[in-house]
């Protein structure tokens, strides 16, 4: 069975203590409010990570994650941050592709490719990303395109290391615009994406793989998109900075 999945992502945004608050606040929002079998995630900016894991330590439905990581093991890159550092601190997560890293940073398929070797190397799981432009989605195979994301960057990938992989399916159409993909069209797309996995590495890992959909995600609109059958959790973006609303989607997917 797969997992459930939800995850917020910060961005990069909140200072320390209001990074602190909001963490102790869906701390104990979770541990007192979700019953249900689903892994929430948090991806704080990756200065926080060390101090945040201890908040979450005591609660093992709560994970964190790293925005992104650098696609070297080590050396002379100012300002980057390796795999093997998040996984000495105690990280399991790192979110990779984002569109926003694809699009300010220039992040390519092919260096996804090795930010994901690399991540695996180290025992972290990716969340990696793909998904649509609106001009994509209106001119182009947007199915295609994505599908094109996973094959170049992921089915490089042995059976068992792909087993590993989170995906995140993000129209960047929806991110941030308060324009969420309708269910349908997020079912459409997670179910051929589950056809493309299922047409390279069988049925049985297709199946076992975790389809996150990211874009508006919030309090009103999780149960609707969560109750499509491919969509397996949500990548959450906004609506991860307030408590109150991130444990209402949390529970919409328990
Ligand atoms: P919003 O939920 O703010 O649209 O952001 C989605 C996202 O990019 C999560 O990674």
């Amino acid at each position: 069975m797969r997992k459930k999945i939800v995850a917020g992502n910060w961005k990069m945004n909140k200072t320390l203590d209001e990074a602190l608050a909001l963490t102790s606040e869906v701390v104990n929002m979770v541990n007192d409010e979700v019953t249900g079998d689903v892994q929430v995630i948090l991806c704080p900016p990756a200065i926080y990570l060390t101090t945040l894991n201890k908040y979450v330590e005591n609660s093992p439905k709560i994970a964190l994650a790293a925005q992104n990581c650098s696609d070297k093991a080590s050396g002379a890159y100012t300002g980057e941050i390796s795999a093997s550092m998040l996984k000495s601190i105690g990280i399991e997560y790192v979110v990779l592709g984002h569109s926003e890293r694809r699009e300010y940073f220039g992040e390519t398929n092919a260096q996804l490719a090795g930010k994901v070797n690399i991540a695996l190397e180290n025992g972290l799981t990716p969340i990696f990303c793909c998904g649509e432009s609106l001009n994509q989605r209106q001119n182009e195979d947007y199915i295609g395109f994505v599908k094109n994301q996973i094959t170049e960057s992921l089915f490089h990938l042995s059976e068992e290391q792909f087993g590993k992989v989170v995906i995140a399916y993000e129209p960047i159409w929806a991110i941030g615009t308060g324009l969420t993909a309708s269910s349908e069209q997020a079912q459409e797309m997670h179910a051929a994406l589950r056809a493309h996995i299922a047409g390279k590495y069988g049925n049985e890992v297709a199946d076992n793989t975790s389809i996150l959909y990211g874009g508006s995600v919030g309090a009103a609109n999780a149960e609707e998109l969560f109750a499509s059958p491919d969509v397996d959790g949500g990548l959450v973006g906004g609506a991860s900075l307030k408590s109150r609303d991130f444990t209402t989607i949390i529970k919409a997917r328990q």
